[in-house]
């Protein structure tokens, strides 16, 4: 059974979109709702709808994407009440709301709204957008996420992980844990796309989105090396209590493995759920059943977090 659970909250599987993918709107959560899918996170909602930038902004390449969406979405109060609609008709599944505002004051508005809604399922705090002009990833601001966890969790009961963007320095992994273990965090998702990489149209001598003269977050494949280190490196550093979803270059089932060998207890896909549909959910789960009865391995559990070191 690839089955795994949440804070207590069970779900039947262990793959899901990543935000920002495949979750606009109604019509792209019901594919994924009713896919193979574990849930759905929605994109993620500001205070108020957003047109995002121009096009062309998404590009996929032969080993993975670029991205500069610029936070397109449809306001969180539509995401909340689609939400409300769905978890009236699935009393049994738990969902991912995810937000995130311009400043602390935003964020605490939008939890607000969230606590007001009646929502019962599990808010994602992104804090890791790269994509907006003139805005830094509050994720590299250790004192900022400090900040805003603090005055988040004064405000806000219900339950609720971060969305983070990668760390690249031994340092950064222990200063930042030791920040998230001052909160109680339902969990933290690693990783966000490595920001701001250009990729480039040689024949044309190109960018190849328009945003930011062709600069945008990276996923896919050549992200993968990095989401492991930070799924694992936080494994290794934060509270239990505080789980893990693993983010960032999933297309195969070993990839899920591997993601969950480094101690994920979910995992969340994006770029290759882009280029496949929501029937990427049901190749990946058939080839992580495969690979775990080749293992002999029965539940998450026999093999998550087990990474061997030589
Ligand atoms: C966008 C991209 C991200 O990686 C993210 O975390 C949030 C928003 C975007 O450009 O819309």
């Amino acid at each position: 059974s690839t089955a795994t659970s949440i804070a207590q909250k069970k779900f039947d599987n262990c793959i899901m979109n990543a935000s920002g993918v495949w979750c606009y709107d109604e019509k792209e959560l019901l594919e994924v709702d009713k896919s193979k899918a574990a849930s759905f996170v929605t994109k993620s909602g500001t205070l108020q709808a957003r047109k995002g930038n121009p096009k062309p902004r998404y590009f996929e390449t032969n080993f993975g994407s670029i991205n500069s969406m610029g936070l397109p979405n449809q306001g969180l109060e539509y995401y909340l009440d689609f939400v409300q609609k769905i978890q009236q008709q699935n009393p049994n599944k738990t969902y991912f709301v995810s937000c995130t505002g311009f400043n602390v004051q935003e964020d605490v508005l939008l939890l607000e709204k969230v606590e007001n809604s009646g929502f019962k399922g599990i808010v994602e705090l992104n804090l890791s957008c790269p994509n907006v002009p003139g805005k830094p990833q509050t994720g590299y601001d250790f004192e900022t996420v400090d900040m805003i966890l603090k005055t988040v969790f004064e405000n806000y009961e219900g339950l609720l992980g971060v969305k983070l963007p990668p760390y690249f320095d031994i340092v950064h992994f222990d200063q930042m844990a030791k920040i998230l273990n001052k909160y109680p965090l339902t969990y933290v998702n690693s990783v966000n796309s490595i920001g701001n990489g250009l990729y480039i149209d040689d024949a044309q001598e190109k960018v190849v989105i328009k945003p930011k003269n062709g600069f945008g977050g990276i996923g896919g494949d050549y992200i993968k090396p990095t989401a492991l280190a930070n799924v694992h490196a936080f494994y290794q550093r934060l509270d239990p209590k505080i789980q893990i979803i693993g983010t960032g270059g999933i297309k195969t089932g070993r990839d899920v493995f591997e993601h969950i060998l480094c101690g994920a207890s979910m995992v969340q896909v994006g770029t290759a759920l882009m280029k496949e549909g929501p029937g990427v959910f049901e190749r990946l789960t058939h080839e992580l059943e495969m690979i775990m009865q080749s293992k002999g391995y029965e539940k998450l559990d026999d093999f998550k977090g087990k990474l061997k070191y030589i």
